[in-house]
């Protein structure tokens, strides 16, 4: 038979919700039928308030809630959270300012909840934060114009990405005409994508690898490429083999700055290796018009999957933007992709050097953070 208590004036009901064991309070609540069998011959203190699980297994099947000394040595698995720690359920305090007022004013009685943005802002970060397993996924940003905002995007999303995912992200610098990208992070090193590539050999660890990257606080890591044209326009499918292939040990998502070129060595395995597009295009018609036909380009050489798999950043910054129906450019491209994120104007960006993430406009910080979010939706486990 199963030894009962009586409970103690001390027992809590909050001890009870949070307990899978079954308290037992009194003799007559316990049916013959499911005490038959149960035997629990632990001795208790009088103070103390067995609970019994209705399964006999020997430990698990108690654990004491209150003080006072058992008469007899007690098993360690007694030493329970339950037991030892003062746990309050904290309330967690609404996001919003209206909610949060209220909770406050109510003395945290009445929770409302998230507000309606809150609630959207923390499911875009469900978003951007998806893990996935396996493989690293490879993400090029391209157009066949320059100076409509490539290496502006990359960092954009790069940086949205890193500090909302736990894994490591990095964006390399693969333009041959003398790529900028390691131009938007505080530099750490003056390391190359041509110094991985001289030094592969020798990089076995993570830590090996730090050594040729510049970090952000985002997290987002930068490998730059090389800023002789020469030596960048020299590098080809095979260096960025090498490059690609050492930092997948190390990263779950590669984003890739690239040239204009498109027929360039270089791209062949950008493209092979890409699991998603960003396509670049500036807001007006002649920068519409080669995004379009990169696109085009991609479609008619194998890859009309990807384009398919697309995301398009347009870039509202560029000279021209204001003389030309956005809307039909958005149009144009909704026809042909994925999504269409528009990038904002924005002055910190303008001025060239170094982005900080807390310096950028709002506006920008969200469409940076929507773009992240559409790309990981692209190369997502069942993707
Ligand atoms: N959204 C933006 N707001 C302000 N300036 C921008 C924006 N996008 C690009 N720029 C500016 O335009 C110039 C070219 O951008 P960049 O990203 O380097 O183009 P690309 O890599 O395609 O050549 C840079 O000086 C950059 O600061
Ligand atoms: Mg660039």
């Amino acid at each position: 038979m199963v030894e009962r208590k009586r409970p103690t004036a001390s027992a809590k009901s909050s001890d009870k919700a949070s307990s899978p064991l079954t308290e037992v309070d009194d003799a007559a609540t316990i049916p013959d039928a499911v005490t038959e069998g149960l035997s629990v011959d632990v001795p208790i203190s009088a103070d103390a308030t067995l609970l019994v699980s209705a399964t006999p297994d020997s430990e698990a099947m108690y654990s004491r809630r209150h003080s006072g000394v058992s008469a007899t040595p007690e098993p360690s698995s007694m030493l329970t959270d339950v037991r030892l720690l003062d746990v309050k359920e904290k309330q967690v305090a609404p996001v919003g300012w209206y909610q949060r007022a209220i909770f406050e004013l109510t003395f945290h009685t009445v929770n409302l909840g998230d507000s309606r943005r809150a609630r959207a802002r923390k499911e875009l970060i469900a978003r951007i934060s998806t893990t996935f397993n396996g493989d690293t996924r490879y993400v090029p940003i391209l157009t066949r114009k320059g100076g409509v905002g490539k290496t502006t995007t990359t960092t954009l999303l790069g940086m949205a990405l890193a500090q909302h995912r736990e894994d490591r992200v990095i964006a390399i610098d693969a333009n041959p005409d003398r790529g900028t990208l390691a131009e938007r992070i505080p530099r750490e090193t003056k390391n190359t994508i041509r110094s991985v590539v001289l030094k592969a050999p020798s990089i076995g660890s993570f830590t090996d690898f730090v050594e040729f990257i510049s970090r952000d606080v985002t997290r987002l890591h930068v490998l730059a490429s090389d800023p002789d044209p020469t030596l960048a326009d020299a590098f080809d499918e095979y260096d960025y083999n090498v490059v690609a292939d050492v930092a997948s040990r190390y990263y779950s998502l590669i984003l890739t700055d690239c040239g204009t070129g498109i027929v360039h060595s270089v791209m062949r395995p950008i493209f092979q290796r890409a699991n998603a597009l960003v396509i670049v295009s500036g807001g007006s018609i002649d920068e519409a018009r080669l995004a379009s036909e990169t696109l085009s380009w991609l479609e008619s050489n194998g890859y009309a999957d990807l384009v398919r798999n697309s995301v398009v950043a347009l870039n509202t910054a560029t000279q021209g933007t204001m003389l030309v129906k956005l809307d039909e450019i958005e149009n144009h491209f909704r026809s042909r992709v994925r999504e269409v994120v528009r990038i904002p104007y924005d002055p910190h960006i303008a001025a060239g050097s170094v982005i900080t993430w807390s310096k950028l406009n709002k506006i920008t910080r969200d469409a940076a953070e929507l773009l992240a979010a559409f790309v990981v939706e692209g190369i997502a486990p069942n993707k």
